[in-house]
This record gives structure tokens, sequence and C-alpha cells, in this order.
């Protein structure tokens, strides 16, 4: 389904029951909601599913390639206002969790829980906007081929390359399908991202943090401190996965996911 706001169109798509506490997913950078599929197929039996395509990704529209994290959270509360849905559980994977935290922050009435996966509040440091303004250049210049090489042993771990050709594959496509443009594009924003650690304390409805054992994009020190700030947050860390725990070992992911859903219920 497709809705256009904010002068960009989303797509999205809908699976369970329109029933219960509706539960939103967004995806990391560069990626798609395609790579919810694995929470789909189990949470579709009974839960309310959304999942779209951040702005540049997927097959939202990739516009004038000019994004800030700003006009992500204006679209997620814009797909919410249309969708008629005035509270929901957020559930963002790194980037999805920098929207969400902002998002809560920004509109905390249209939250009933939240799910932080492989995420940090802290924006970047000089070095971290540094490497994005090489990357944002590189992918610009050279192509994504390039991009791709450097990016997936920095956001996999060393096991599910070596095992998992499928979820490797499938992160390459995802990535193939998105513009040069909009990856230099979303770099910019996520460099220019507010630090959103003094608003962890004020979070107010149940949240789960989860991060996988081998992530180094953010890793499980950057989600233990993010537990210290927010009150009641339960976290669990993932093994046999890096950065992308959703699909590096869903089994796991999902089994902390529907058990926190199940207790909101
Ligand atoms: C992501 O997965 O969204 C990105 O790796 C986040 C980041 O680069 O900070």
């Amino acid at each position: 389904m497709r809705v256009t706001l904010n002068n960009i169109t989303i797509d999205y798509e809908i699976a369970g029951p329109r029933t219960g506490i509706p539960i939103i997913f967004i995806h990391g950078f560069p990626f798609s909601k395609e790579i919810w599929k694995p929470q789909v197929e189990v949470l579709k039996n009974k839960f309310y599913v959304i999942c779209y395509d951040v702005r540049g990704h997927g097959k939202s529209d990739v516009g004038d390639g000019q994004y800030t994290i700003e006009y992500f959270v204006d679209d997620l509360i814009g797909l919410l206002n249309h969708l008629r849905i005035s509270k929901t559980v957020v559930v963002g994977l790194s980037m999805g969790g920098y929207i969400a935290l902002r998002a809560i922050e920004r509109s905390p009435e249209r939250f009933r829980g939240l799910v932080l996966c492989s995420t940090r509040s802290e924006s970047d440091n000089n070095d971290g906007k540094i490497r994005r303004a090489v990357q944002a250049q590189l992918v610009k210049n050279e192509g994504i081929k390039i991009f791709i090489e450097s990016f997936l042993p920095a956001v996999l771990s060393k096991k599910t390359l070596d095992t998992k050709p499928e979820v490797v594959e499938t992160i390459k496509r995802i990535i193939q399908q998105t513009s040069p443009l909009a990856i230099a594009g979303t770099q910019i924003a996520l460099a220019a991202r507010t630090d959103t650690t003094p608003a962890l304390f004020n979070i107010n409805v149940p949240t789960l943090i989860l991060v996988g054992r081998d992530d180094t994009i953010t890793p499980p020190s950057a989600s233990q401190a993010m537990k210290a700030k927010i009150p009641n947050a339960e976290l669990h860390v993932i093994k046999d996965a890096g950065h992308v725990i959703n699909m590096e070992n869903p089994q796991e992911f999902n089994k902390y996911l529907v058990d926190f859903l199940e207790n909101l219920t």
C-alpha cells in the first residue's frame, strides 16, 4: 500500500488482525521493510503489524535525497495519522531506533511500548561524522557494489557471513535496491541526528532493548547505557548475531519480542 505524506510517497504493508495494539516496525539503514519478514511471519497470527519503508529506502520515494531524522519522524507520525492509530508499539532497528527515540521524545503520547534493537541514543562523534562523509562520497562516486563490500562485514557477524549465505544474499539484494543518492542523503541525516540521551529518563512505556553480542556498530555497551537510563527497561543480548539481529538470529529475537508483546496486551 502507498500513501503520500509530507510530499513523499511511503510504501507500507499491514499484516495480522486489525485488533489489539498496533506494532510498527522501522528498518535500519540502508535496508527496507523486507528485513522484518522473519518477524511478520510469526506475529501475523496474533498481532496487528505494520512495516514501512523509510523515505529513500525500499519502495518509498527517494525525493530530493535531502533528509533529516526530523523528516523521518514526521513520516512515522504521518503514517500513524493516516492509519488512524493513536498509540502504537514501535520496533526500531539501528536507524529505526534513532527514529523511534526521537519520535518518543517529540510525541510520547503516541507510544504504548518501545523496542530498541541494535541502536544507541548518542549522536555521532567527530570520527563517526567523518566516516559517514567518506561513505556518502564513496557511494556516489564508486557506486553501490563497493559500498556493499565495505558495509557487509561491519553489519553481519563472522558467523553469519560464514554460515548463513541466504541472510547475506538477502541483505545484499536489499541494499542493491537502494539508490546511491538516498544512501548518501541518509548518511548525512544520520550524521546530523540529535543526541536523545537526555530524553531516555522520561520514557514511561514498557521498553525492550535487544542487541547482538557481536555488534560492532552499536555494541552491547551502548544498549547497557540506555538500559541504565530508561525506567524499568529490559535488555537481552542475542548470541550468534552482529548488527542485523532480527535476521541473524530470528529464533532468539522473536522469542524475546513475542514475550514482551504478550505481556503488554
Ligand atoms: C543502521 O543499521 O541503521 C546503521 O548501520 C546505523 C548507523 O550507521 O549508525
